[in-house]
């Protein structure tokens, strides 16, 4: 008997649709999408059966994490598809990522994950991604962000408390210094796009250094 440990995730069922938009205007063709703090898994396997051309690589530091991820891929049938989900903590450099996946790499993604985590976690993203991704691959960042220091809105701003209240190092990051920390890694933002429920979706290109 195989145990279900899918998780749910009630945001990730609100968002995946939307986040599945805008992905859609990005040309995934071929290759891997590495996800970083995959969580349940439910974008996961969203994303894989909607672009069959790429490979979803998942990934997340938490053992339950990993095992809802391996639970939806079973439930949705793509394990012939879909690789099992990787351990990867950002700040463990370098990630242990297959070299097969380095080759192919196209997008590195990470939904709502920077604020739950404490900025060193940005930081590490950032510094890895640009080490991983080649010219003109893409880097994707999801959730809240204040802008010029200030919240967008009053639920982001009761968010971010309840985040610090759970730990002080959490908390929604200011675009401009998430900003900086793409540049100073060989990042251009090509596109920010305001999404539902006062998210931005932040996309990224390498450049050439
Ligand atoms: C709010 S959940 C979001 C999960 C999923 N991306 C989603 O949108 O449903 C945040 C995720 O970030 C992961 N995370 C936290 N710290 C991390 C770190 N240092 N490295 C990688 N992932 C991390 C957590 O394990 C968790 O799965």
């Amino acid at each position: 008997m195989v145990l279900d440990h899918r998780l749910f995730f009630p945001a990730t069922q609100r968002n995946k649709i939307y986040i599945g938009d805008v992905l859609s205007n990005i040309p995934l063709k071929k290759g891997f999408v590495l996800e970083i703090g995959s969580g349940s898994g439910e974008h996961g396997v969203e994303f894989q059966k909607r672009f069959p051309e790429i490979i979803w690589q998942t990934s997340d530091p938490i053992l339950e994490h990993r095992k809802s991820i391996i639970s939806w891929i079973d439930y949705e049938e793509l394990n012939m598809k879909m690789p099992r989900p990787l351990e990867i903590d950002v700040r463990k450099s370098p990630w242990p990522i297959p070299l097969k996946l380095i080759d192919a790499l196209e997008v590195i993604i990470s939904i709502n994950m920077i604020h739950i985590a404490p900025w060193e976690c940005t930081e590490s993203f950032f510094r890895d991604s640009g080490k991983l991704l080649k010219d003109r691959k893409f880097l994707i960042l999801y959730g809240p962000f204040k802008i010029e220091d200030k919240h967008t809105s009053e639920s982001n701003e009761l968010f971010d408390k309840s985040l610090k209240i759970q730990n002080n190092d959490w908390g929604v990051r200011n675009l401009e210094e998430v900003n900086k920390e793409a540049i100073i890694n060989g990042f251009k933002q090509k596109q920010l796009i305001q999404m539902p429920a006062n998210n931005l979706m932040l996309i990224y290109k390498k450049v050439s250094q």
